[in-house]
């Protein structure tokens, strides 16, 4: 058997473990895609086929096997203000409603954020907005980025991306304004990296540590996942989110069916979606949640 054909026991066995990890649902004929992610990882630790690799894991429980794995299998396509509307929502929206409304942080969450476009779009929008609005100030911003790939968040922490990754979504004035040049590679400035801090999450694991965030960006990740686990990640996600907060989902995606917790909201080209009074203070609270104004 070559690293390309994968027995029907073998894709099963391994569809179910990939589930079980980190939620991701494969179809029934996605053998090569899973034969061709796992292809360097079985050359490297010597193995034959996709079974042998499950049955290395099981032997060798604390092997780092699982995490690798799941490492290898997931897709981490991102670029720079991806869709562009969510951050002109922000700008525009909602950064001088929660200004407006209150001192304090501001505090977002982008969940899934590969290898960081995400999290260090919105702390260049959130600079902009600094910068623009001298009359609404924001006493300061913690962007928190989650990942379950170990890979992509030693990539996020280096804030180093070369020509290709920022040809994509980057404007010539934002790359001059937010990185500094280090010859074939750029690196984003302190500025824009003091207001990131990364931290491996499973979105499938509790969120509770987090605390609690204004705005979730949570874009381009359920779409690999069941419909039951949508939903559960929606109704945590909701318990994280301040009262009136926003959660922003991908541009292709919606809650559909999945959560009434929120109201839709629409901007120019884009939409997001506001949590419902009623949804609110259903978990416990960190204390200085109580000092904020009710939305
Ligand atoms: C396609 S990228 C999306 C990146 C970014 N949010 C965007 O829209 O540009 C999907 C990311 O989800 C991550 N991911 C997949 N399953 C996950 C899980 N169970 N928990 C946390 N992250 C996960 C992958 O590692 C990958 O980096």
């Amino acid at each position: 058997m070559t690293n390309h054909s994968i027995s029907s026991r073998d894709y099963d066995a391994f569809r179910k473990f990939l589930e079980e990890a980190c939620g991701i649902v494969l179809g029934d004929n996605k053998h090569y895609l899973v034969a061709s992610r796992l292809n360097r990882l079985l050359k490297e630790l010597e193995l034959g086929s996709v079974g042998d690799l499950i049955e290395s894991m099981h032997l060798h429980p604390h092997s780092g096997i699982r995490e690798r794995i799941v490492d290898a299998m997931t897709t981490n396509e991102t670029f720079w203000f991806r869709d562009n509307h969510p951050y002109v929502l922000l700008k525009e929206l909602i950064f001088p409603e929660i200004v407006k409304k209150r001192q304090g942080q501001v505090r977002i969450w982008s969940a899934a954020c590969s290898s960081g476009q995400e999290p260090y779009s919105i702390s260049m929008i959130a600079q902009e907005f600094m910068q623009a609005r001298m009359g609404m100030k924001m006493s300061g911003i913690d962007i928190v980025g989650t990942d379950i790939s170990p890979t992509m968040l030693a990539h996020c922490k280096a804030a180093k991306y070369d020509a290709l990754a920022l040809s994509r979504g980057l404007s010539p004035e934002r790359k001059n304004r937010f990185f500094n040049n280090l010859g074939e590679i750029w690196e984003i400035k302190d500025e824009v990296k003091k207001n990131v801090r990364f931290i491996d999450l499973n979105l499938m694991n509790s969120y509770s540590s987090l605390g609690k965030f204004d705005v979730i960006f949570c874009r381009n990740v359920m779409i690999y996942f069941s419909t039951e686990l949508k939903k559960d990640i929606l109704r945590r996600m909701s318990q994280a989110l301040v009262p009136g907060g926003y959660l922003i989902l991908g541009s292709t995606e919606t809650l559909a069916s999945y959560s009434d917790d929120f109201d839709l909201v629409r901007y120019e080209s884009g939409m997001a979606y506001k949590l419902k009074p009623s949804s609110q203070l259903s978990t416990p609270q960190p204390s200085w949640v109580s000092s904020l104004p009710k939305a």
